[in-house]
């Protein structure tokens, strides 16, 4: 495998994707765990960072102990500090360098740099150069304003490079990786779905034996796909149980409890709707409204994971992303919105947690679960929030508040389906506002709620921008809507961006 070291780079996980990429493993670990002398790592790549290696408050680990040892590929900030701790000099940039550039003077016969063109472009954004290298650092490749752009430590396997491979803008950034990955780290690219889930598998029954694992299905992708790879692993000893927390989408708990149970899970439905109702009512406050569901579910989760006999684990659908230790070099950062569903549910069951998928990226589960036969309608679905539609009903959620948005989201989503944008938009939904808006309907004048329809497209729903859908589209929903949904006498469209909007409206 390869390790990857984290300085804060906004560019980290996405080295991490393009060396996945091609079927090799990698983990990304923090700059201040750097990895002991290990014959399962083959090479190290170092990170950018936000910060520079003349700032003494900057991420400097002691390199010395990897390179020379091992292959070590540095990028942008960790090729400046490789240089800067062996006597180089990094200086401000005199000339702006970000964007793109065209690598020149390629020193072809190295093997990094082997079949790139010549004065292809790559992709550049830093506010430091390397101005003068160490003895024994030999320069690879230039581009018109950045001399040192790639390196090479003579006698060692030891890289840097100014520019960033793992952006799409650096056009032959994956050959570059592969150069460095395979030939010369010379790991075998054996990392494949099938390789994966055969050997999670195998893991998985080592570790749960015939022991009973309780595990929460939610309908999305996530707790989808590690149920159906712990239930590859120790059949009916999962007990899945998917509730109904009456804040899902029109027909969702049937049409997804009807797959789950095609796809051969043992899985018990609970219809919780009026106590997560009861538990809501009153509540304006959204981050009161997280509690509220957070706590009620927990509370019907563990009275039916009691029912089961003798249950030792917890089955999660936790993915990567949300147990790399990310590297802050910037301060805390503050909560806008808790994201925390079930936050506290394994202390309190006391239960031991199984997370099958807890190395992988989204869209490597997204791959895990076609392989395992999983159906479209659960893996391309969009992301869908766990506070589910009680977010999107702005103020107090009511029983009959629901039913009418579940009716407006359910003609927003049927329409994008029929039309073909579903598989575009990376999520969508309707939200319903506070607030009454005078219309005028036959002869009679109304005066009843307004919705706001959502749509945007994403890679990770860090950042968003507003589907740009056709208006003649739009029309057609919005009049639809209207027509049919008692209530609603006014449709608007958000067409603001994250940041500096979010995706959800609460
Ligand atoms: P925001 O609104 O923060 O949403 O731009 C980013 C993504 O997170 C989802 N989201 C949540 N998911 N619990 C969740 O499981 C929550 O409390 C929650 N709040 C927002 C949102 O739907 C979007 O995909």
């Amino acid at each position: 495998k390869i390790i990857i070291l984290d300085f804060g780079s906004q560019y980290t996980q996405l080295i991490a994707r393009r060396v996945r990429e091609l079927n090799v493993y990698c983990e990304i670990h923090p700059f201040t765990h750097i990895p002991d002398q290990d014959s399962s790592i083959k090479g190290i790549i170092l990170s950018g960072s936000p910060c520079s290696v003349r700032d003494h408050r900057s991420p400097q680990p002691q390199l010395q102990a990897i390179t020379g040892k091992i292959p070590v590929l540095g990028v942008c900030y960790g090729a400046q500090l490789m240089a800067f701790q062996n006597g180089g000099e990094v200086l401000p940039s005199s000339s702006r360098e970000y964007g793109r550039a065209r690598l020149q003077y390629i020193q072809s016969a190295n093997p990094l740099l082997k079949n790139l063109s010549q004065a292809t472009q790559v992709w550049m954004s830093h506010g430091d150069t390397i101005t003068q290298l160490p003895a024994a650092y030999e320069i690879i490749a230039s581009t018109d304003s950045v001399k040192v752009a790639a390196f090479k430590v003579a006698g060692e396997e030891t890289y840097g490079i100014q520019f960033h491979p793992e952006v799409t803008h650096t056009v032959e950034g994956k050959v570059l990786l592969k150069n460095f990955v395979v030939d010369i780290c010379g790991c075998s690219q054996n990392w494949t779905p099938e390789i994966f889930i055969e050997s999670t598998v195998r893991q998985l029954r080592e570790k749960l034996g015939n022991d009973r694992v309780v595990l929460g299905l939610s309908g999305g992708v996530d707790s989808s796909v590690a149920a159906m790879l712990i239930h590859e692993a120790i059949g009916e000893n999962l007990y899945c149980i998917f509730v109904d927390s009456g804040l899902l989408r029109k027909r969702e708990f049937e049409d997804v409890l009807h797959s789950y149970k095609d796809l051969g899970l043992n899985v018990k439905g609970v219809n919780a709707k009026s106590r997560f109702y009861d538990a809501l009512a009153g509540i304006s406050d959204p981050e009161l409204k997280r509690k509220a569901i957070g706590r009620t579910f927990i509370d019907v989760f563990d009275a039916e994971a009691h029912k089961i006999q003798g249950v030792k684990w917890l089955g999660q659908g936790t993915i990567y992303p949300d147990v790399i230790e990310s590297v802050s070099v910037k301060g805390p950062s503050v909560t806008i919105k808790s994201h925390h569903n079930v936050g506290g549910l394994p202390e309190k069951m006391q239960l031991k947690v199984v997370e099958p998928l807890n190395t992988l990226f989204k869209d490597e589960v997204r791959v895990v679960g076609r392989t395992l036969a999983i159906p479209d309608n659960i893996i391309s679905r969009h992301p869908f929030p766990g506070p589910g539609l009680a977010i999107r009903i702005l103020g107090e959620v009511t029983a009959e508040k629901v039913q009418t948005l579940q009716e407006v989201d359910d003609i927003f989503i049927t329409s994008l389906k029929e039309r073909g944008f579903y598989n575009e938009v990376w999520q969508a939904g309707a939200i319903l506002l506070p607030v009454q808006s005078v219309g005028v309907m036959g002869d009679e004048r109304t005066y009843e709620s307004v919705v706001a329809l959502r749509a945007v497209t994403s890679v990770d729903g860090m950042t968003a921008d507003w589907a740009h859908l056709p208006h003649e589209f739009l029309a057609d929903v919005s009049s639809e809507i209207i027509n049919k949904v008692k209530g609603v006498n006014r449709v608007v469209y958000d067409i603001s961006s994250k940041p500096p909007a979010t995706i959800e409206w609460e």
